[in-house]
């Protein structure tokens, strides 16, 4: 079985949205309390927030699709000389499998296409399974931050970067 990544188009925002919710109220859920995540899957995850994204602020989504099954979704921005990992989610069912480490070669590619030489993401501090892939897929802390998302809530991230090799092919 193979697994694709498909560029998601404005009339499949909704379904995204509706994928999105589902794995951040299952994942979350023992890492930030539930207002936090009933507040940013509404600003950041929404349909309406993600069209917004990606009609007006250069966010680009994609599902990955496994037998015509949406079974995880990326969210990137290009910007100077580099990637911003913005979003990265695969259903509970479903990882563990390698869907990720295809996902970064997927990234990859994007990356020497584009001459983008590096990826970079933030991901919250106490997500310790997450933090430990993206170390065994290269990537580095660069260093800590503390984001104010309004009503009260912050976002306690790292940073982590990966340097991508351009002259690979
Ligand atoms: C983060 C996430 C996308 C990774 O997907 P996954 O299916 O679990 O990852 P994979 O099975 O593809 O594993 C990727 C690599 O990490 C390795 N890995 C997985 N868990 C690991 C762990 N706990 N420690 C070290 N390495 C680990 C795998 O061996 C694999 O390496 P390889 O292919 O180079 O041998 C997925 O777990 C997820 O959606 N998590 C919940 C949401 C989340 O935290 N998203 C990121 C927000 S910033």
């Amino acid at each position: 079985m193979e697994l694709v990544f498909t560029k998601v188009e404005t009339e499949e925002v909704a379904n995204l949205a509706q994928l999105a919710s589902e794995i951040w109220y299952e994942y979350f859920v023992s890492i930030i309390s539930k207002e936090q995540i009933d507040y940013m899957v509404e600003k950041f995850q929404s349909t309406n927030a993600i069209t917004e994204q990606i009609q007006n602020q250069g966010y680009e989504y994609y599902f990955m699709n496994m037998s015509g099954k949406n079974i995880g979704y990326l969210g990137v921005k290009q910007e100077e000389g580099k990637l911003f990992l913005s979003k990265f989610y695969i259903l509970k069912e479903h990882r563990g499998r390698g869907y990720a480490s295809r996902a970064m070669e997927f990234l990859v590619d994007i990356c020497q296409k584009r001459r983008l030489s590096t990826i970079w993401l933030t991901v919250n501090r106490y997500n310790d399974a997450t933090i430990a892939v993206y170390e065994k897929k290269g990537f580095r802390t660069v260093r800590t931050q503390v984001a104010d998302i309004g009503n009260g809530f912050v976002m306690d991230d790292y940073i982590m970067e990966k340097e991508i090799d351009l002259n690979e092919k």
